[in-house]
């Protein structure tokens, strides 16, 4: 007899027009890491909100250590030993790392929390961690890498043995995702069982013991993870041909769309410089790749250029061949045909609790203004279904909430904001995160076409493999400046090139 710890019968979801779920069968030994892949919109996190209680209308069973359970809520999950830990990070950033730890599970005596015990206890829990930061610390205050961490601690804390990982390493730069890896694998070993959703296939393939495929809601197969290459993964989650993840491109570079000329961005709450003497320029039908370590300070380079940050910024800007004011605020930036689309689809990108068509055009209604008055909804909804349609978004109805999406899909919707402004140029910043990989083979398709459009793309992106197959040149940031930067035209600049640049390795 296997040693099941968790097993999910015949599980079936519905959403208002979707069946997000459609008989799913998926069984977890006890002690072993259990990815779970798909595409975007399979049908992943419906499932891991079914098992820790949060949708409570769903048909089929739940069996956690061969008794059938069923949880009315988040809380009966955890009591049992699950912990999920979700695709966003729910930590509440203005409390200390303590506080976040036993927030909902204060330990008190007499009525009051004793701080003393939350306290040591929130080292020892941070300590096996290997994460050198004091409980006290303010939760805003840590990286990404770092507060994915708190959520772990605060997971141990409940004592699991079930852990739900939802994308836990798609905001994590390499190094960072490698330690997550390690540390999972250690909680495996002390007998916990892991369920690993996640679209690095290469990450999946190391770190999981057991696959089981997700595709339009149903059980594709469940199989080790040994049985797998990356290939075999990849026809099993999109059942059908994938393309070439980078198509050579042959368009030809034109002239200086964007230059910026000693470019500095100076941050006034933290006193410090966080871009320095900047120069870079991107021209009509190029593609260049933005990389660096997280808080190098792309995503502030490419905000500043946007006209989107506060702070004080100097250094001279040139577009389309002339020298021109820099933009004050990113309604002139997108006028002008510039557009940055965020990595942070929650605080800039997304409007949750508004409908695809709203968000897909908040940046470019005046496109649909006629009389000079109305809006022509035909046009401008005309113009969401075709962008749907083109990325396609997983959703029943242009009219679905951003909310209701899945993640890879809302990501999608930022895409298709910023592409509806028609820019010429273009600022992705952290564009493919958490998208599938079929999703991201159209994407990169899709910077192609742009770019034999003439439109100037500047990517963003932790994903090395990313930044070399798709970009014709590179600029690498360190500590604000730019540490290197290298002709890929011939596709021929490796990993370690950039990686050391990154990291302080060379300079050219
Ligand atoms: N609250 C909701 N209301 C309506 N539809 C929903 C809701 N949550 C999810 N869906 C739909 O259910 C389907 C499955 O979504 P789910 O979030 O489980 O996908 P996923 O596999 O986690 O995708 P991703 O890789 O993008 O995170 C999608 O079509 C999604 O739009
Ligand atoms: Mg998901």
């Amino acid at each position: 007899m296997e040693d099941y710890v968790l097993q999910m019968n015949h599980i079936t979801k519905l959403f208002p027009g979707v069946k997000a779920l459609d008989d799913v069968t998926f069984d977890v030994r006890r002690g072993e890491v259990h990815a779970l892949v798909g595409e975007n919109g399979a049908g992943k996190s419906t499932l891991m909100k079914v098992l820790s209680g949060e949708y409570t209308d769903y048909s089929g069973e739940l069996i956690l250590n061969g008794e059938k359970v069923s949880f009315k809520g988040i809380k009966e999950s955890e009591a049992a030993g699950i912990a999920i830990i979700h695709q966003e990070l729910g930590l509440i950033q203005t409390l200390t790392v303590c506080e976040n730890i036993f927030l909902g599970d204060e330990v008190c005596q007499s009525g009051l929390i004793d701080w003393d015990f939350e306290y040591d206890r929130a080292k020892e829990l941070l300590d096996e961690l290997k994460l050198k930061v004091n409980p006290k610390t303010r939760v805003g205050n840590l990286g990404i890498g770092q507060q994915q961490l708190v959520e772990i601690a605060k997971a141990l804390n409940k004592n699991c043995k079930i852990l739900i990982l939802d994308e836990p390493t798609a905001p994590l730069p390499e190094d960072d995702s490698e330690n997550l890896l390690e540390l999972v694998r250690g909680l495996r070993d002390k007998g916990m069982s892991i369920i690993f959703i996640s679209h690095k296939l290469g990450e999946v393939l190391s770190i999981a013991d057991t696959v089981t495929i997700l595709r339009d809601g149903q059980t594709v197969e469940t199989r080790p993870a040994k049985e797998y290459s990356q290939d075999t993964l990849i026809s099993g989650m999109v059942g059908r041909e994938l393309k070439t993840l980078f198509e050579p491109r042959s368009c030809p570079i034109g002239e200086v769309a964007l230059k910026v000329s000693d470019w500095s961005v100076f941050d006034g709450i933290n006193n410090k410089w966080i871009v320095r003497d900047i120069n870079l320029e991107v021209r009509e039908g190029e593609v260049i790749g933005l990389a660096g370590m997280i808080g190098a300070g792309r995503t502030e380079l490419g905000m500043s250029i946007f006209g989107a940050l506060d702070d004080a910024i100097t250094g001279k800007l040139e577009y389309r061949g002339r020298q021109r004011q820099r933009f004050k605020n990113s309604n002139e930036a997108i006028k002008a045909g510039v557009f940055y689309s965020s990595e942070d689809r929650k605080r800039y990108g997304l409007v949750l609790t508004s409908d695809i068509a709203y968000n897909a055009s908040l940046s470019s209604l005046d496109k649909y203004i006629s009389n000079g008055l109305f809006i022509n909804r035909d046009k401008e909804y005309g113009k969401v279904k075709e962008m749907v349609k083109k990325l396609r978004i997983k959703t029943p109805s242009i009219l679905q909430r951003a909310g209701n999406l899945s993640g890879g899909n809302q990501q999608k919707v930022c895409l298709a904001k910023a592409l509806m402004t028609e820019p010429k140029v273009l600022i992705l910043d952290e564009a493919t995160r958490g998208i599938d990989i079929g999703a991201k083979t159209e994407i990169y398709q899709l910077i192609n076409q742009m770019a034999a459009q003439g439109i100037a793309i500047i990517m963003i992106s932790s994903e090395l493999p990313e930044i070399l197959g798709i970009s014709d040149r590179i600029y690498v940031m360190r500590e604000g400046r730019i540490s290197a930067e290298f002709d890929n035209s011939a596709r021929n600049i490796t990993q370690e090139d950039v990686a050391l640049a990154a990291t302080g390795g060379v300079t050219t």
